[in-house]
């Protein structure tokens, strides 16, 4: 909730930093051309785009990852060159980048002493750095012990120790990237309330975000960047379709462009799928021409029976039938014959070959079928990955760019065009379109729509429920490891969809 005390909420004050001019070329890229930007103490700065836009250039300009080539930041009226992280540091600026910079081997205290631990007697005073460690965790409100591991806290928490991380270089400026994309309903929550206390403490903060619904419940100002410009600014209470025409251009008529196609075969069945402790008793078909949703809550166990269908991770029991055919366990390489893909929820570990370029990444799946034929056409290859970047508006200086140079949103449309590539006649897709920006989205959305009108069927994992309910032609929904319902696109709505995802399964315990 914005505060109704001043126009800009919270306790508002006076500027903290501006960026004036601001240009970053990179080879074949002009990734900012112009930024203009202002930033007050207590404020929340929505920073919106589309995928490419330049936010996370602009960033990483303001923590010293990059230094500009034209244009100036100020900092309390005074021009400052920030040319590494100690410089960002020293002007109370923290940055929270949706890659960690935590050390996961070190506890939870340690990562937050880095550093700088107290000492005694020239060791390090454990029992005051845990304390201290406490103070810091208490200020954000999490329970954590201090000598816990890093590497062993969910997604949600190691944010928060990036937060009193932040807190603990006494930050007056904290940028966060994305900080949601990887949460649950009830720990964005948590974050936001964590947000508005900390503008109320007079921290000005720099969030990026693409779900456009967080913007008015924790947003002052939005500026708008496109095509590495700022084009405008904003108050964080504007109309939604008009922040989507101020990033994208144009006007989006329609969020959710289903296409139902008639359904003909079951392509993909899943017969009594189960491992131990993770699900039980799955049985569920996908025929040719659909999409079928799989809702549930985090920790409901979709990704594990997707892995499980792939191969990706073994079953104890039960059976997946591809266009008729059994797959053998855990094999991944007969599933990708038999026609299935999976695009994983978690791409850079799993879906893209960094240090290779986007028409190799592209090709990749397709090739290993191709080159098994003997023959590989790689000009038609070429062709057909330069029309699927085409399509999903890749922001890239050529199809020779390095993908570990891509933006987040970008690298994102190279797992699902992979795949897209790949002719897979059944795909499974795990949070296709997290990172990404809403045009771009609908983009993707009628890429599945074209697959399931030629027959393919696409199973499709999504905790944006909104998306499930727009795109799905059935929705099933999990619940502790199981199977707890399955309802029709006209049955399906938020509220029955979520009685079901939070429904006591009898005997839900999975042994
Ligand atoms: N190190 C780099 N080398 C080459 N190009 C780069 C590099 N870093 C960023 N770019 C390019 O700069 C442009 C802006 O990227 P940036 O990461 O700032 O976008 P973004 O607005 O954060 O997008 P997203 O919403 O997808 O995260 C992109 O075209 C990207 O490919
Ligand atoms: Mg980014």
């Amino acid at each position: 909730m914005t505060n109704d005390d001043s126009p800009l909420g919270g306790a508002a004050g006076g500027e903290i930093l501006r960026v004036e001019g601001l240009r970053k070329e990179f080879p074949g890229v002009v990734a900012l051309d112009g930024v203009d930007f202002d930033l007050r103490a207590g404020e929340v700065h929505v920073l919106l785009g589309e995928n490419g836009a330049g936010k996370s250039t602009l960033i990483k300009m303001l923590s010293g990852a990059y230094r500009p080539d034209a244009g100036r930041i100020v900092v309390d009226g005074a021009p400052v060159e920030i040319r590494g992280a100690g410089d960002a540091q020293r002007l109370g600026i923290a940055t929270i980048y949706q890659e960690f910079n935590l050390v996961p081997e070190l506890s939870v205290g340690e990562n937050l002493a880095l550093g700088r631990p107290p000492r005694r007697f020239g060791l390090v005073d454990t029992k005051k750095m845990h304390e201290r460690a406490r103070e810091l965790l208490a200020r954000v409100g999490v329970d954590v012990d201090p000598r816990t591991p890093v590497g062993r806290l969910g997604i949600a928490r190691m944010q928060m120790v990036e937060i009193a991380k932040a807190l603990a270089l006494n930050a007056r400026v904290l940028i966060m990237d994305e900080p949601t994309a990887v949460l649950t309903t009830s720990e964005v929550e948590r974050l936001f309330a964590i947000v508005r206390q900390l503008r109320d403490q007079g921290v000005a903060i720099v969030f990026i975000t693409h779900h456009l619904e967080e913007i008015p419940q924790v947003g002052d100002r939005v500026t708008v960047l496109r095509d590495g410009r700022s084009v405008t600014q904003v108050p964080a209470s504007t109309p939604e379709n008009e922040l989507v025409r101020l990033m994208v251009g144009r006007p989006i008529d329609q969020q959710y462009p289903r296409e139902p196609a008639a359904p003909g075969e079951p392509l993909l069945r899943v017969r009594g799928l189960g491992r131990r402790g993770a699900f039980e008793d799955v049985s569920f078909e996908v025929r040719a021409g659909e999409v079928v949703g799989l809702a549930g809550l985090v920790g409901a166990g979709r990704t594990e029976v997707a892995r499980a269908i792939f191969g990706a991770d073994p079953h104890d029991t039960g059976e997946v039938l591809v266009n008729g055919r059994p797959l053998p366990r855990g094999d991944v390489h007969a599933a990708m014959e038999a026609g299935l893909g999976l695009v994983p929820e978690d791409r850079k570990g799993q879906g893209l070959v960094l240090g290779a370029d986007i028409a190799e990444n592209l090709g990749l799946v397709t090739l290993r079928r191709a080159s098994r034929g003997g023959f590989v056409d790689r000009a038609g290859q070429r062709r057909a990955a330069a029309d699927v970047a085409g399509r999903l508006g890749v922001r890239m200086s050529g199809l020779g760019q390095e993908v570990r140079t891509l933006s987040g949103g970008n690298q994102q449309k190279i797992v699902i065009g992979k795949w897209l590539l790949a002719d897979a006649s059944v795909l499974i897709l795990d949070e296709p379109t997290r990172g990404i920006d809403v045009g771009a989205k609908v983009e993707i959305y009628q890429l599945i729509n074209s697959l399931t009108a030629s027959g393919h069927a696409v199973l499709m994992i999504s905790s944006d429920l909104p998306e499930i309910l727009g795109m799905s032609d059935r929705v099933l929904v999990m619940a502790r490891g199981r199977l707890a319902g399955e309802l029709a696109a006209r049955e399906a709505t938020q509220d029955s969809v979520m009685a079901l995802a939070v429904s006591e399964v009898e005997d839900a315990r999975v042994h």
